[in-house]
């Protein structure tokens, strides 16, 4: 039995993510999509870390092997805890790999798990929990780029326009 970790800020959760959590359930036996608390972060997201996760949890709700949780802490020690031996990531460009390689390497060499990469899908290779919000905080439609329940959630706190 295979456990894989996706992990991420989720701030929020979108059709780009859900589209990794999803292949990554074909992968491996059990996906835990890891949503990080970080207390010197907190500030500067806009959904708590609360929020957060039970955005993704709505999200993947019907997509069997997945479960979402808050991941405190170094990420090596949730691995360890839970017997994950696979972290996913998703990749959209070179500069996600450049971000992305030196945590995958220090992670392996803290004792943690293997880190697998998958592309992004190409209808989601632009998406970006960032530029999402900037579209939404300008009244933009995104109701294709995220989950229903993200889209309202971004409606309320943004008042980002509606489909
Ligand atoms: O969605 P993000 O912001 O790119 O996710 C970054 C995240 C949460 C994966 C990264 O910050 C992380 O792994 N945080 C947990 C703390 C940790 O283990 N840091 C050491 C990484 S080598």
């Amino acid at each position: 039995m295979t456990l894989a970790v996706y992990p991420g800020t989720f701030d929020p959760m979108t059709l780009g993510h859900l589209d990794i959590v999803t292949r990554a359930c074909s992968l491996f036996d059990h996906v835990i999509v890891g949503v990080a608390h970080n207390p010197d972060k907190a500030g500067r997201h806009l959904f708590d870390t609360d929020t957060r996760a039970a955005l993704a949890r709505e999200a993947v709700h019907g997509i069997g092997g997945v479960e979402v949780d808050i991941v405190s802490g170094l990420l090596v020690d949730y691995c360890r805890v839970r017997g994950a031996t696979v972290l996913i990531k998703g990749l959209r460009s070179v500069t996600d790999l450049d971000a992305e390689a030196p945590m995958a390497q220090l992670n392996r060499q803290l004792g943690g798990p293997e880190t697998v990469f998958l592309i992004a899908s190409p209808a989601y290779s632009h998406t970006s929990s960032s530029l999402v919000k900037d579209i939404a905080r300008h009244g933009g439609a995104v109701a294709d780029l995220v989950p229903p329940g993200v889209d309202a959630a971004l409606h309320r706190a943004l008042g980002a326009r509606g489909t």
